[in-house]
């Protein structure tokens, strides 16, 4: 296998460094001169080897799209061994009989696995499931926006985030999966834990805790069954008798309740600013909330919560958008230029909550795209056009409570994410 090792210069012929403080402040700036001047860039891996970073709308598609030469897997480039996933892990401290647990996830697998994991939950995170969520999704949405004013500071002010976008999915999530009411705040914790990387003891610490916790529930399952996710997962089982093993069973829950969550409030924290800063926008979806599913689509493009896609390792020598990728090297895919991609949309930088799409093919990619396409999209979907409807419903006289430019965004490459948001109920 070739590596990076012909890019030994990677670290200091960077196009671009994701962790720059002028791209982490501006990204839709930094990505779209990228995009038009190195569509498929030079940038640096954690640990300084290359990175290439996709931003074309065509490329980042091709990317997800195509498994066989750029896998999730590093373990399906032909004559590696070493699997980088679980050093890290390692690395991190974590006791290697609990790296399985973590590291194999559906998002890390390639076909066929990725075919059967994705097929067995796929009969338990059902649209019929999502869809039975909805009158919760409302409930939890109005509790949550009555309980506002108690949440005011001395300055009058309420931070959105804080207290509606974090809240809202986790609670959605734990209640769908079957997450005991009295142990939310626990996983609540242990997702910021894993999510703000600040600390690799603390990281450690909630996955040994997230583990253990999730095999104490299926085993209490297995002994009492219930009619939640879980027990689905439990349940489900192929034509052929396939079904997953405890340890997939684990990972399942602890992939759906992490990826539920963070992207989610992010969408509703994102999504609110930008509504927010666009009153002309704003004032369209008060005035037809039918519109409240498409709103959703082009916030999740102009401004989505995700903006780098995991990891995709080239499985052989390849071509990408006119550049040589090495056998082994890794490719990351950025939606956050490709949703911004003129070849693509018009007029990419205007905020349009009535954009259309004739084909799913054609939207934006901030749902991924192939067969990782996000699998709680829809829930997402839900829960943010619930979100948006009420809390603008329910609070007409909103307003930001500073200016657009001292919000402030968490310093963290890949993930659009605010810090605070105040808010002033009105
Ligand atoms: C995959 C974004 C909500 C579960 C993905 C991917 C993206 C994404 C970009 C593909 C990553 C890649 O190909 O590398 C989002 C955003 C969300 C959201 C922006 C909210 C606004 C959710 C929810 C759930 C979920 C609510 C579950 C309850 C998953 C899972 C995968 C996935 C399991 C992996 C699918 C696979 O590998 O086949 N998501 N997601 N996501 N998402 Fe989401």
């Amino acid at each position: 296998m070739s590596t990076s090792s012909g890019h030994d210069s990677a670290a200091t012929a960077d196009d671009i460094r994701l962790t720059d403080p002028a791209v982490l402040a501006d990204p839709f700036t930094a990505f779209n001169r990228l995009r038009e001047t190195a569509p498929v860039a030079r940038s640096s891996n954690v640990d300084g080897t290359l990175l290439w970073v996709a931003t074309r709308h065509d490329d980042v598609r091709t990317v997800l799209d195509d498994p066989r030469r750029f896998a999730n897997d590093p373990l399906s480039v032909p004559g590696n061994d070493t699997d980088k996933r679980a050093e890290l892990l390692v690395g991190l401290g974590l006791p290697e009989d609990y790296v399985g647990y973590v590291a194999d996830t559906v998002l890390d697998t390639d076909p066929p696995d990725h075919t059967r994991l994705r097929k067995l939950v796929s009969r338990a995170f059902t649209v019929r499931r999502v869809n039975g969520m909805r009158p919760r999704v409302e409930r939890i949405t109005a509790d949550l926006l009555d309980a506002l004013p108690d949440h005011a500071g001395d300055d009058g002010t309420v931070d959105l985030i804080e207290h509606f976008a974090y809240p809202l999915p986790i609670t959605v999530i734990c209640e769908m999966v079957g997450v005991d009411e009295r142990d939310r705040p626990l996983w609540r914790r242990w997702s910021d834990d894993l999510v703000q990387l600040e600390s690799a003891e603390r990281m450690r610490d909630a996955l040994v805790e997230m583990v253990d916790h999730i095999r104490g529930m299926i085993a209490q399952r297995r002994a009492e069954p219930g009619s939640d996710l879980i027990d689905a997962l439990i349940a489900v089982r192929e034509e052929d008798g396939d079904r997953l093993t405890e340890q997939e069973l684990v990972t399942m829950v602890l992939t759906l309740v992490i990826a539920g969550h963070e992207t989610t409030a992010n969408l509703i924290g994102n999504g609110t600013a930008a509504l927010l800063t666009h009153p002309d926008q704003l004032a369209r979806l008060r005035g037809d909330p039918e519109l409240a599913p498409r709103a959703v689509h082009e916030l999740m493009r102009w401004c989505g919560p995700v903006q780098s896609t995991r990891i995709r390792w080239a499985t052989e020598d390849t071509d990408l958008g006119g550049q040589h990728i090495a056998q082994g090297e890794p490719v990351m895919a950025m939606p956050v230029g490709a949703n911004r991609d003129p070849r693509r949309f018009d007029d990419p930088d205007r905020l349009d909550i009535t954009r259309t799409y004739p084909t799913r093919g054609e939207q934006h990619t901030g749902f991924g795209h192939g067969m990782h396409y996000c699998l709680g999209a829809a829930l997402a979907r839900q829960e943010g056009e619930v979100a948006f409807t009420r809390l603008f419903e329910r609070y007409p006289d909103l307003t930001l409570a500073a200016a657009e430019d001292e919000l402030e965004w968490i310093p963290r490459p890949g993930l659009r994410r605010l810090v605070r948001l105040p808010l002033r109920l009105g």
